[in-house]
């Protein structure tokens, strides 16, 4: 298959940090990884309206796996020592005049503070601008979400603005401050630019919050 097709998620690797396409047989492993972190990831978890609360770690997969076939999604698992540490998904891919995605992710607690998010959230949107000819990354974090808000910030994500009631996670609509990035901001690419201190991380900065 072309790597750079609609539809294709490559494997990525910086480092000690390989991210690449989740697969079926990754359930028994992120279901592991997702109960013992399950306290952690709960505050931020996406949750279904009206829906039981179970979790179907297969049935999951196999949606993300639908959306990639379908050309709108890319869903990673991050793996480090062999071992899937978290999931970063590309999602809403959208080509033509909006060229748009969306970023979503989380690590477990063991390996939190290594910087493995923002290198991860780097080199996707780096292929996404690069390879996919996107224009346009967002991420949407809770206004709560401290170590998440700092990720945007490392990076120099730009901030958007607040929509309310956004997204149902951990039981309720909850608002999300937005943060994007356009290609023609980063030349050098997102990794590159952070790497070599060029980062204006007061991009991040929200109006009254800091
Ligand atoms: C948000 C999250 C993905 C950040 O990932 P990460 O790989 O730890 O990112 P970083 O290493 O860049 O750390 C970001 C900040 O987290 C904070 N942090 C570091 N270690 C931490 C720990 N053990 N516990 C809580 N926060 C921590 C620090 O403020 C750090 O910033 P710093 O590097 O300037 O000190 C991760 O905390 C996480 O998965 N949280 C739960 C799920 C979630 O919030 N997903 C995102 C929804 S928008």
């Amino acid at each position: 298959m072309n790597p750079f097709a609609p539809g294709f998620t490559p494997t990525l690797v910086d480092g000690g940090l390989t991210m690449r396409s989740v697969r079926m047989r990754d359930s028994r492993e992120l279901e592991q990884v997702l109960l013992e972190h399950r306290q952690w990831l709960q505050p931020w978890e996406a949750t279904l309206p009206g829906g039981s609360g179970r979790w179907d770690v297969r049935g999951s997969i196999r949606g993300l796996l639908d959306q990639a076939a379908e050309g709108t999604a890319m869903p990673f698992v991050l793996v480090v020592d062999g071992r899937i540490v978290g999931q970063l998904t590309v999602s809403g891919i959208q080509y033509g005049a909006v060229s748009s995605a969306t970023l979503g992710y989380w690590v477990g607690s063991h390996v939190a503070g290594r910087g493995i998010t923002p290198t991860a959230v780097a080199l996707a949107t780096d292929h996404c601008f690069s390879q996919l000819g996107l224009h346009r990354m967002e991420i949407c974090i809770r206004p709560e979400n401290a170590p998440s808000l700092r990720v945007v910030e490392k990076l120099g994500f730009r901030y958007e603005g607040r929509r309310l009631r956004y997204i149902h996670i951990d039981g309720d609509w909850r608002d999300h401050d937005c943060f994007a990035l356009v290609r023609e901001e980063v030349p050098a690419g997102v990794l590159r630019r952070w790497r070599e201190g060029g980062v204006d991380e007061s991009a991040a900065a929200r109006p009254g919050l800091g």
